[in-house]
């Protein structure tokens, strides 16, 4: 009797929002999971809601802005039995009091977090990966790496870092039979967002966020952008001659708007 092969993910930012909503999302599916994030407490509640989906979850507490620890962890997770798909989801939000948004204050925990963190997720098991000739690598960036926003430094330039690593990720590895995936989202209703008091076009509900990403990540693409009308006119302003964006972004933040 031949045993079920049981696909093994990672989700990093796991205790929250989008990377908690995935979790689930990928246990319907047929997942084993390993949660990651600082907070021990919602993961132990999603790992018990895992288990009652009849797949397992292992718990482990991380701060990804700590590089070298990251890499070093997710190593011995995949030692100890192959990853198949990485998440690389934990972030943190944009530091929009105008005074402070392009302050390092400002900067450091997003580059750290946003940039640097995901980039030890993504690259850890590239290896690993590359000798058992698979893997699925996915970063969850941003529809705000298409272009500047107003008191959005910290939020915008590790996205568009994230956005270029994972492009360069996907030239490089698409031969050596790793997949990559860049999803870029607009906004999802979640803490990070829940205090914001601008305005947030079509916004989407986490679980169903969740889904749409789940159910086009079987196939594996290069890139995932939802929602797709936003995503459209975000890279029709991102095209526009540069007077004219700088112009309808001044107004947008004089407005307090992005
Ligand atoms: N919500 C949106 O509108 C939206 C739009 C586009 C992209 N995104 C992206 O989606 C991802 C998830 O965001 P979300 O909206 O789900 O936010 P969220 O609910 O605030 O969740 C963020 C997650 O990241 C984890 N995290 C933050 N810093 C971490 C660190 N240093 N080490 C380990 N884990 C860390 C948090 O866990 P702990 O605090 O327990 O560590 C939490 O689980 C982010 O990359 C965000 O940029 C969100």
């Amino acid at each position: 009797m031949t045993s079920e092969y049981r696909k093994r993910a990672v989700v990093t930012g796991a205790s929250s929002g989008i990377g908690y909503a995935l979790s689930l999302e990928l246990a319907a599916q047929g997942y084993d999971l390993v949660l990651i994030a600082r907070r021990e407490q919602p993961m132990r509640e999603l790992a018990n809601r895992v288990d009652v989906l009849g797949r397992a979850a292992e718990v482990v507490v991380l701060d990804i802005a700590d590089t070298e620890c990251t890499v070093a962890t997710l190593r011995a997770i995949d030692r100890a039995r192959p990853v198949d798909l990485v998440i690389a989801n934990a972030g943190v939000g944009a530091v929009r009091a105008a005074a402070t948004a392009s302050s390092w204050e400002a900067m450091g925990p997003a580059l750290h977090t946003n940039f640097c963190g995901a980039a030890a997720t993504l690259t850890a098991l590239v290896e690993p990966m590359i000798e058992r000739g698979r893997g699925h690598l996915v970063g969850i960036g941003s529809l705000a790496s298409m272009g500047p926003l107003p008191e959005s430094a910290a939020y915008c330039a590790p996205k568009a870092g994230l956005a270029m690593l994972l492009e360069c990720l996907h030239l490089d590895l698409l031969k050596k039979g790793i997949k990559v995936t860049h999803v870029r989202l607009g906004f999802v209703r979640t803490p990070m967002v829940a205090k914001s008091t601008h305005p947030m076009p079509q916004l989407m509900e986490v679980d169903d966020a969740a889904k749409r990403i789940v159910n086009k990540l079987a196939y594996m693409p290069a890139e995932i952008t939802l929602p797709e009308p936003l995503a459209f006119a975000t890279r029709l302003l991102g095209n526009l001659p540069r007077p004219v964006r700088d112009r309808l972004m001044r107004f947008a933040g004089s407005r307090g708007t992005t």
